[in-house]
């Protein structure tokens, strides 16, 4: 992979680039919990986005897309947005720079990577983080990695319309090998945990759908709306409230009769999540993958019930882990198609992973994409 890019801008743009890698990322636990202020676990994977790039002395920017097979040409000014969406990513990027004091210059880049696209493995996070990092690099633009993930956030936000949490920005910029996160997604403290299953005799594994259902961001920007419209209830009689996190379950009930019965259903969600988050690390910090798993389950029935954002194919595989004796398994990111998640025994691995793709192609047409996970670093030059 790297080699192609770099022998690409080679043949487009002559000798001299800087590569730079940003990578996607799994979540353990804590699904829609970022922009409610609480508690995520992601870890960063062996899939990423690669940029080539150089300064080119101009005031353009052309960044050429290998698997797009195109070439995006803009100034660096909110006016020259791309057509092509692709390149609205480093286009919003270059601009969120420039918008904090960033000396964004001309440049030319190829881009090209491995992350699955819609699986729900933030390729576009990546995509971002990716230009962050190397931007901030070659313009030493003096940017922190916490500032360089809220720049591919606001990205999301203000030129792709998604109003997305921090947790897959800053997972693909924070990543450590063997490691996941514990991010506090209100204050942006972290902390490292080890976390290597295959020594207890578990695997990760992840079954990609494959689907991806229409309309996807504005039914996640709905969902954000619901928590938000629970927490303006909650907030009349318990004024400390700011996000979701800070909720008591039973200041949720006293809410009951005065909000939508979607919208307290979201919540409901949010406010169970918190609790299996709690349970799910302390779980992890005792080897105890069984409770660790269990949670897993539970967290799918949330969203899948509660939060409604999963999908048939998704709640099949799910099914499909509950009977083969997975220990944990769940749709994981924002939903309506991707992956799910699987902690399942290093015995039951074969089982589970033939009896998925033979019952899921019988029902849906086609077998689901099988990834292993391998926790790895974040952004970073190569
Ligand atoms: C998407 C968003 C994240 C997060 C997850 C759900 O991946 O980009 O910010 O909200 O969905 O946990």
């Amino acid at each position: 992979m790297q080699n192609i890019i770099v022998s690409k801008f080679k043949e487009i743009f002559g000798t001299g680039c800087a590569l730079y890698a940003a990578p996607g990322r799994v979540n353990l636990i804590g699904e829609h919990t970022d922009y409610n202020g609480g508690y995520v676990l992601p870890g960063a994977i062996d899939k990423a986005i690669y940029v080539a790039i150089k300064p080119n002395g101009g005031a353009k920017a052309r960044i050429f897309s290998v698997q797009n097979d195109e070439m995006a040409e803009f100034r660096l000014c909110e006016s020259d947005i791309p057509a092509f969406q692709w390149a609205r990513y480093p286009f919003g990027v270059c601009m969120e720079m420039i918008k904090r004091d960033g000396r964004v210059e001309g440049f030319d880049a190829v881009v090209s990577g491995d992350v699955p696209l819609g699986a729900g493995l933030s390729s576009s996070a990546a995509l971002c983080s990716a230009f962050a990092f190397a931007l901030n690099d070659i313009f030493g633009c003096g940017f922190e990695r916490a500032e360089l993930a809220l720049i591919g956030q606001s990205t999301e936000h203000n030129y792709e319309g998604v109003k997305c949490g921090i947790m897959d920005q800053f997972a693909s910029i924070f990543g450590r090998k063997g490691n996941i996160i514990r991010l506090n997604c209100n204050t942006l403290d972290y902390e490292y945990i080890p976390f290597d299953p295959e020594s207890a005799g578990y695997r990760l594994v992840l079954l990609d759908t494959r689907v991806k259902h229409e309309l996807a961001s504005s039914a996640y920007n709905r969902r954000r709306e619901s928590c938000e419209n629970a927490v303006e209830a909650i907030r009349k009689r318990h004024p400390e409230v700011e996000v979701l996190w800070d909720v008591e379950p039973d200041w949720l009930e006293e809410v009951r009769g005065e909000i939508s019965a979607e919208d307290f259903k979201r919540a409901e969600y949010v406010t169970g999540e918190k609790q299996r988050i709690q349970c799910f690390c302390e779980a992890l910090e005792e080897d105890d993958y069984e409770t660790a798993g269990e949670m897993m389950y539970l967290t799918h029935e949330g969203l899948s019930k509660l939060y409604e954002v999963s999908c048939p194919e998704l709640d099949f595989l799910n099914e499909v882990a509950c009977h083969e004796s997975v220990t944990g398994s769940r749709m994981m990111g924002g939903g309506f198609g991707g992956c799910t998640i699987n902690l399942v025994g290093a015995d039951r691995y074969d089982a589970f992973v033939d009896a998925a793709k033979t019952e899921f192609a019988a029902k849906f047409g086609h077998e689901p994409s099988v990834y292993d996970v391998v926790i790895s670093d974040g952004a970073r030059k190569l």
